[in-house]
């Protein structure tokens, strides 16, 4: 096997957990064939990004950011190898050398195993290495990444897919054409790798997959994701999560696996896109807003029936969602059904996007005549309701205790430890005088909350 000694490299990673997961891949690689990780781009040999094209911006920083180191020399004095990964990589391939030269290797979402080997080839002079295969020839050919070693960003958190793909075409998203369709692993390796991760030490595992709640499907002809959390709950993790659940695919049986396992966290990541029925019919989402609603509702007594969060019908769990602004055709009225929806949930988080056209996919060939200044302005008013909404559910936690696995410091306070609840809010706390964060980082500590703002929760060690 070929060695990278003296050799440093930077990862630049984009887009969602996905990507998240492939750059602890390729930093693992990398760290075996000893390159050595460097925090800045500039000061590495060899730069590796791991791209996202599910939105324009994403595509558009990228590049940009490519460009920009391509003058810059490399401490050494040598030539700078730039390697393009992820799903903007998938999905045009070797047309991004052309457009930006001085790209030394671009890898699909299947080829996260050859990268030594491309890089190999790069060094010795080969030129521009392309290697994007598609999904069905990459099954029989390419190692999967999941057996891959992996080196976690974090020792007490890992990503854990349980799956790749999606078979859901949401008329907006690009997702299912650079990732391929839903395949699931085993039970029996998705087991394995907890174990291998609790004896590691990992205290917290995020289930990952664009839509777990089919998890199974194409594997045993039916879904086992209830069966899934209440194993690996049984496992003896001390914290379970997982994202992201489609509405349409939440079932009754994975709404009391979620409640009554006692490690899955009180949190549920449910996107919404929109409180229209007619743009969510529009986006092929396969769901109305009654139907939502009354998952949220069956969630909320599930998990308050089994004790979770404050074992309230508001408090048992936080809600999160995702949503989407200036779906093409989207009107006042539907917008206004955005926010009621929002506001009847109460979400404690909600990611919000402005719809950005996909070439490729159904909805690029919508009319799409909302003027920009009216989506912005529908875009700022969504925030506001958004922010409200957190700030409620966060006054909930005031006066309470919060177990909160402590991550670091706050970024702009040294003295302040910073963590994440049980809801995945962060709670700020002071270092207690006399010692050092590295104490407390990894460990799950109990906090009493005095002030909840709308982003995070102050509180104190007990
Ligand atoms: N599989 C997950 C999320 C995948 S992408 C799910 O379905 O929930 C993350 C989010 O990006 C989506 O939930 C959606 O809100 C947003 N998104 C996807 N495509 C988009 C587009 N073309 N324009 C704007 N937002 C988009
Ligand atoms: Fe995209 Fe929809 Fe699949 Fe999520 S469920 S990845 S939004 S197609
Ligand atoms: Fe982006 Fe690819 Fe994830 S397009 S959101 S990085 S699956």
């Amino acid at each position: 096997m070929m060695q990278l000694l003296g050799l440093s490299y930077h990862l630049r990673t984009f887009g969602c957990q996905m990507n998240q997961h492939d750059s602890e891949r390729v930093a693992g690689m990398l760290d075996s064939l000893g390159a050595l990780p460097v925090q800045k781009a500039e000061e590495a040999d060899i730069v590796v990004f791991l791209t996202c094209c599910v939105r324009e911006a994403a595509d558009v920083r990228v590049l940009g950011q490519v460009a920009s180191l391509k003058n810059m020399p490399t401490p050494t004095g040598g030539k700078r190898l730039i390697a393009v990964g992820g799903c903007l990589a998938q999905r045009d391939g070797v047309k991004i050398v052309e457009q930006v030269p001085h790209i030394d290797i671009v890898f699909g979402t299947y080829n996260v195993a050859s990268l030594p080997s491309l890089i190999e080839a790069a060094l010795a002079g080969q030129g521009a290495q392309v290697e994007v295969l598609e999904q069905n020839q990459a099954l029989s050919t390419v190692l999967p990444t999941t057996e891959l070693p992996s080196r976690r960003e974090q020792f007490w958190h890992a990503w854990l897919p349980i799956m790749t793909g999606c078979n859901n075409y949401c008329s907006y998203c690009i997702v299912p054409y650079v990732r391929g369709r839903e395949i699931s692993r085993p039970f029996d390796e998705i087991l394995r790798e907890v174990d291998t991760l609790l004896s590691d030490g990992v205290i917290e595992i995020t289930l990952l997959g664009q839509n777990v709640n089919s998890f199974g499907r194409d594997l045993y002809g039916e879904t086992r994701f209830a069966e899934l959390l209440r194993r690996i709950g049984d496992s003896g993790i001390q914290r379970l999560r997982f994202v992201t659940s489609h509405p349409k695919d939440l079932s009754l049986e994975t709404i009391e696996a979620f409640a009554e396992t006692k490690a899955v966290m009180p949190h549920l990541q449910l996107p919404v896109q929109s409180g229209s029925n007619r743009i969510l019919a529009a986006m092929n989402r396969s769901y109305t807003v009654e139907q939502y609603l009354a998952l949220v509702d069956a969630v909320r007594q599930a998990a308050a029936a089994a004790g979770k969060g404050d074992g309230s019908y508001q408090g048992a769990v936080a809600l999160s969602t995702d949503i989407i602004v200036g779906f093409p055709g989207e009107t006042e009225t539907d917008f206004q059904a955005t926010c009621d929806l929002a506001k009847a949930v109460g979400f404690a988080q909600a990611f919000t996007f402005i719809y950005s056209r996909r070439a490729g996919t159904p909805a690029a060939e919508l009319v799409d005549d909302t003027p920009a200044e009216v989506i912005q302005d529908r875009f700022q008013r969504l925030v506001a309701a958004v922010q409200q909404s957190a700030w409620q559910q966060n006054q909930l936690e005031a006066g309470r205790v919060n177990q909160v696995l402590v991550e670091g410091v706050s970024k702009r306070d040294p003295l302040m430890l910073a963590g994440r609840s049980e809801k995945n809010t962060t709670v700020h706390a002071p270092l207690p005088a006399g010692s050092s964060a590295d104490e407390f980082v990894g460990r799950v500590l109990p906090m009493r909350i005095d002030t909840a703002k709308t982003w995070y929760l102050q509180g104190e060690l007990i």
